[in-house]
């Protein structure tokens, strides 16, 4: 058996890894951490995960294979000393996922910018052989992974695209904060970034394009949509054929339909699963070219993917303990 440790256990992320990590047949959760509910049983904090026996603990050291970075970005990098060379370690903060020169335009200043390096990006469709071998992994961002799997076969082709992101609340986190109480959040259609939103780190250099978001808060609590548009002359059947390669893959799903309602990805449909959706059209009168991607974002942006690169980084099947069907009506 893997054993995992969650550090950040108390948030969302750290509780969809409990969950996921609780239901995976390779897998014992060896320590849960949490400054806040330290000694307290999992279930004060995270409802739905009563009946497992964890307790948070506020100790750091512990013995794992594994251990899961569910902490705030600009906190891994001041603790991943502490486990470095003892155990593999998945992060999920955004300190490790892009190179030193894109941290600084986006973020600022970095505490260890010589590791950011030893980190493999760990998006599996992308970089499957180098995680088969990494020790340190940096999971992608949601809306990061959203538009890079989008936008990767167009690599080479498209120097920039637009994009619009609809994101859940969940995607900011369970600290409090006023802009996410339920009178302030509910039936919001709330611009959240105009414009260089962090992110955008990720996907130049995942792809090589300029892709600008504007992200909206929307009255979802977990999901998001990217719906991407460039110019390119072309044309249906040949969009089709630039997603061939995913049709291999376990955990995208390619999603044009003719008719009916659900005939492009819809968050709705991937929510509780590890899969993302993703969907073409093309505006043949103005030769634009419109992508749409949807994931659940604390599955597939986020803990999903974090087991996912777990079962490679081991060597295990990489569906293991992920091959749920998504939750529906939601
Ligand atoms: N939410 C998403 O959809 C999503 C998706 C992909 C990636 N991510 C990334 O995943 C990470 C966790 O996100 P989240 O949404 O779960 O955030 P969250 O709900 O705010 O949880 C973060 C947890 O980190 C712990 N923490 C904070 N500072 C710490 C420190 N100095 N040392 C140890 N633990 C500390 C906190 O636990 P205690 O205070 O109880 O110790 C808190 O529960 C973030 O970096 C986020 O950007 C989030």
């Amino acid at each position: 058996m893997i054993k995992a440790a969650v550090v950040g256990a108390s948030g969302y992320i750290g509780g969809e890894l409990v969950r996921l990590l609780a239901m995976h047949p390779e897998v014992e959760i060896s320590a849960v951490t949490s400054r806040r509910y330290s000694g307290k049983k999992i279930h004060k904090v995270h409802p739905h995960l009563r009946g497992l026996n964890l307790r948070f603990t506020d100790s750091y050291s512990f013995d794992a294979d594994v251990v899961f970075l569910a902490v705030p970005h600009g906190t891994s990098m001041r603790i991943i000393e502490d486990y470095m060379g003892s155990a593999k370690i998945i992060d999920l903060s955004a300190d490790f996922r892009v190179s030193p020169s894109l941290y600084e335009e986006y973020y600022g200043g970095h505490l260890k910018p010589e590791l950011i390096d030893e980190f493999v990006y760990g998006l599996p469709e992308i970089h499957r052989e180098e995680i088969k071998k990494a020790e340190l992994i940096a999971n992608p961002g949601c809306n990061a992974t959203a538009v890079i799997l989008a936008l990767y076969p167009f690599r080479g082709e498209v120097d920039e695209a637009i994009v619009d992101l609809k994101v859940s609340s969940s995607a900011g986190g369970r600290r409090e904060n006023v802009a996410s109480i339920h009178p302030e959040r509910s039936h919001v259609v709330r611009v959240y970034k105009p414009f260089h939103h962090r992110h955008e780190a990720e996907i130049k250099q995942e792809t090589g394009i300029n892709a600008q978001f504007t992200v909206h808060s929307i009255d979802l609590v977990r999901g998001l949509l990217a719906t991407i548009y460039f110019k390119m002359n072309t044309n249906e059947k040949e969009l089709y054929k630039k997603y061939f390669p995913y049709l291999k893959e376990p955990f995208v799903r390619i999603v044009k339909e003719k008719g009916g309602m659900q005939r492009l990805p819809d968050p709705k449909y991937v929510i509780g699963s590890n899969f993302i959706d993703i969907g073409f059209t093309y505006d043949e009168r103005n030769q634009r070219v419109i992508l749409f991607s949807a994931l659940d974002n604390l599955i597939k942006g986020g803990a999903g993917q974090a087991v996912q690169n777990m079962n490679i980084a081991f060597g295990l099947d990489e569906t293991l303990g992920l091959s749920y069907l998504p939750v529906y009506p939601v």
